[in-house]
């Protein structure tokens, strides 16, 4: 129902948040629309989502919430915009709402850094066995300073294989020049005088899984890259070698990848996303030592996180006033 306005005012644009995001996007979004903004720590459910979207002209969506074809049917024709305070979209159907005229905002570029410094703070710590160490000391095992302890594996002149070397692997990659890695890629779409400069080799699939003593994942979730990690990947890599995966948990089969660690097939993995999320404290990925598993913090950095919000924020206000929004994803 239209609400009856004074002369001279404005009717604000409506807008649904899925979750408290953080003030600095939050203060935006409020000074320009009618916001409602979910206010629990678990995400909304998703029938609420179809509801609301049948009245909002815009509303403000986390990795957590199911945006699929089934919602987009559902949304009003009053629906402008879904902006999305992520840069990863895999839970969004793009193409369902891109054929509905909605247009979708994303937030690339703002997490690279804080991706890539979690990539990395994983790789060390597994390589050093940090948590391991930590377990030592808790567990009361440190009697003496011990030659043949908690040994584990070097990064300089080790190979690190990135796979998909986008903003985020790019970045990886600089990191581990600084560490004297040799660096190998595996990124279809990457022009070899891109890689060359960063000093990085493209190769196969096949062969950075083969050479490498470090892999790292860095390719979005979609229809290709959904388990291309499994027994067979795994069988290639050495015993030796640890798979770090920032991406996304699907983008690696979570049994396969659990019995290559339980039988030795590799050597380890550090894990910031897993599949499903949150990880069930029954998960067998649990009992292994030298797997060591965070809760996709990614991005969790207090610059970082504020600049997602206020970037999801821009995406929003541009999208409920039918501007272009700043950053938006478009399929081809
Ligand atoms: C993203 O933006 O896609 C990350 O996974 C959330 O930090």
């Amino acid at each position: 129902m239209q609400a009856h306005l004074a002369y001279g005012e404005i009717m604000r644009p409506t807008v649904f948040v899925s979750r408290r995001i953080p003030e600095a996007g939050l203060e935006r979004v409020l000074a320009e629309c009618d916001a409602e903004v979910w206010p629990e720590l678990m995400p909304p459910p998703y029938e609420l989502l179809c509801e609301k979207v049948q009245r909002v002209d815009g509303l403000l969506s986390t990795l957590n919430d199911r945006i699929d074809a089934h919602l987009i049917a559902a949304a009003g024709p009053q629906l402008k915009v879904i902006s999305q305070m992520a840069v990863g979209f895999d839970n969004i159907d793009v193409r369902a709402a891109q054929n509905r005229g909605i247009a979708i905002g994303n937030t690339p570029g703002v997490l690279t850094d804080a991706t890539a410094d979690l990539a990395f703070a994983l790789l060390l710590a597994a390589a050093r066995r940090l948590m391991e160490g930590v377990q030592y000391i808790r567990e009361g095992q440190w009697q003496t300073w011990d030659p043949r302890a908690l040994l584990g594996g070097d990064l300089v002149g080790a190979t690190l294989g990135i796979i998909g070397l986008g903003r985020i692997g790019k970045a990886v990659a600089g990191r581990a020049a600084g560490f004297d890695m040799r660096l190998l890629a595996f990124s279809p779409r990457t022009p070899a005088e891109e890689a060359n400069a960063l000093k990085i080799q493209l190769t196969t699939l096949e062969t950075l899984l083969r050479e490498s003593d470090y892999v790292s994942l860095h390719v979005p979730l979609n229809a290709e890259t959904r388990g291309m990690i499994g027994h067979e990947q795994l069988r290639l890599m050495k015993p030796s070698a640890i798979l770090i995966n920032t991406a996304r948990g699907p983008i690696v089969k979570a049994r396969d990848l659990y019995e290559a660690v339980r039988d030795g097939i590799i050597g380890g993995a550090a894990l910031d996303v897993t599949d499903p999320e949150p990880i069930s404290l029954d998960d067998p990925l649990l009992t292994l030592p030298n797997v060591l598993i965070l809760p996709h913090i990614g991005s969790a950095s207090q610059r970082t996180r504020n600049l997602m919000a206020t970037m999801a924020a821009d995406n929003l206000i541009a999208g409920v006033y039918a501007r272009p929004l700043p950053n938006a994803v478009r399929l081809p």
